[in-house]
């Protein structure tokens, strides 16, 4: 039997398939024509074209803040990734599916995703919130008497939650991410530079010179238009240059974190404190952001090599096993 862990990011699909471990990533985005809602391109093909398109073709981000908020590219965009990594519709009612969800996703969400499933053929799903996922993925052992912490920070969604197998203490997900970081960015840009970028390149800025290290001082070149002459422009931009909206995003996490924290019964906390805090996400790559939380918490935080792919590791080795899936699954009928 087929059996798929999705993570249906607000940012990037991830798809693990026990047997073959992670078969995609790719950008959850699709390339529709203005007028007909033709699709164009779809998943990384699509991001390719963010920026560059003319006025009739419309980019889609089906997944806005980890909540589906178009539902119909949603369901091409998933049968077109399933059809990839070579899952028919006709397999794919066969297969066990896990999937995702932020932390405290209510109703309404899993009944986006319930659709969803249907659209692409699946019949048997689960959903396991974030948290879990992203212990299981960084190897942390989990129990029903020693409470855990995580802090999930993705493109569009951050879940923080004190949790043990035996379910969530505190927790919450939250509608910011990454992608707030990037619109920060083009704004400080048009500021300061008095230049217009586009998404793609904040985005770059982000990861290549974005610092939570006050001294830091990369620079990169990004090229943009003149808010005044619409003449291409190219300009040199620093770490400190974006400093404020790395910092502005890091200290609203840490507000957050801080607030779970202080919802705790006492030996929740002790035991939290005692084991640090599991970060991770494509944002928790952010240069220094670990010792930035560490320092504000003054906790210790524990990250993986490959915190982007936390939560779909986990998601395998979820599906690939029925007594830890039945521990953690959220409970709704099928
Ligand atoms: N090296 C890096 N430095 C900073 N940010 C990064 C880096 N690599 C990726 N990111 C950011 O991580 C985010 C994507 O992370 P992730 O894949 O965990 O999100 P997602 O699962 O798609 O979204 P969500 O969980 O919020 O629904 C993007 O905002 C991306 O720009
Ligand atoms: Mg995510």
């Amino acid at each position: 039997m087929i059996k798929l862990a999705i993570d249906f990011g607000s940012s990037v699909t991830k798809i693990y398939k026990i047997g073959s471990g992670i078969v995609l990533a790719e950008a959850t985005c699709v390339a529709v024509a203005s007028g007909s809602g033709a699709v164009k391109a779809l998943g990384d093909e699509a991001k390719l074209l963010i920026g560059k398109t003319a006025e009739f073709t419309t980019i889609v981000f089906p997944v806005f803040e980890a909540d589906i908020v178009d539902e119909e590219a949603a369901a091409v965009l998933l049968g077109y990734f399933l059809k990839k990594i070579g899952v028919s519709k006709a397999q794919a009612k066969r297969a066990q599916v896990l999937f995702s969800v932020p932390c405290g996703a209510e109703d309404a969400l899993l009944e986006k995703y319930a659709r969803l499933a249907e659209a692409c053929g699946i019949r048997s799903f689960r959903f396991v919130e974030v948290p879990f996922l992203a212990a299981l993925g960084q190897d942390v052992p989990l129990n029903e008497t020693d409470p855990v912490f995580v802090i999930d920070i993705g493109g569009g969604c951050t879940n923080i939650a004190a949790f043990s197998l035996d379910g969530i203490i505190a927790g919450i997900g939250l509608g910011i991410g990454g992608s707030n970081i990037d619109s920060q960015i083009i704004d400080r840009i048009a500021d300061s530079f008095h230049l217009k970028i586009g998404l793609q390149t904040s985005e770059k800025l982000k990861r290549t010179v974005g610092s939570l290290y006050a001294n830091d001082n990369e620079s990169m070149v990004v090229n943009g238009r003149d808010i005044s002459t619409g003449r291409p422009r190219a300009v040199a931009v620093s770490s400190a240059d974006i400093y404020d909206c790395v910092k502005l995003f890091a200290d609203r996490i840490v507000k957050y974190a801080l607030m779970i924290v202080a919802k705790l019964p006492a030996e929740v906390s002790a035991s939290v404190y005692r084991n640090g805090i599991c970060l991770s996400g494509g944002c928790a790559r952010l240069i220094g952001l670990d010792d930035y939380i560490a320092r504000e918490m003054q906790m210790d935080v524990n990250l993986s090599g490959e915190p982007q792919m936390a939560v779909i590791l986990g998601g395998g080795r979820t599906i690939g096993n029925e007594e830890v899936l039945e521990t953690v699954c959220l409970r709704t009928e099928e």
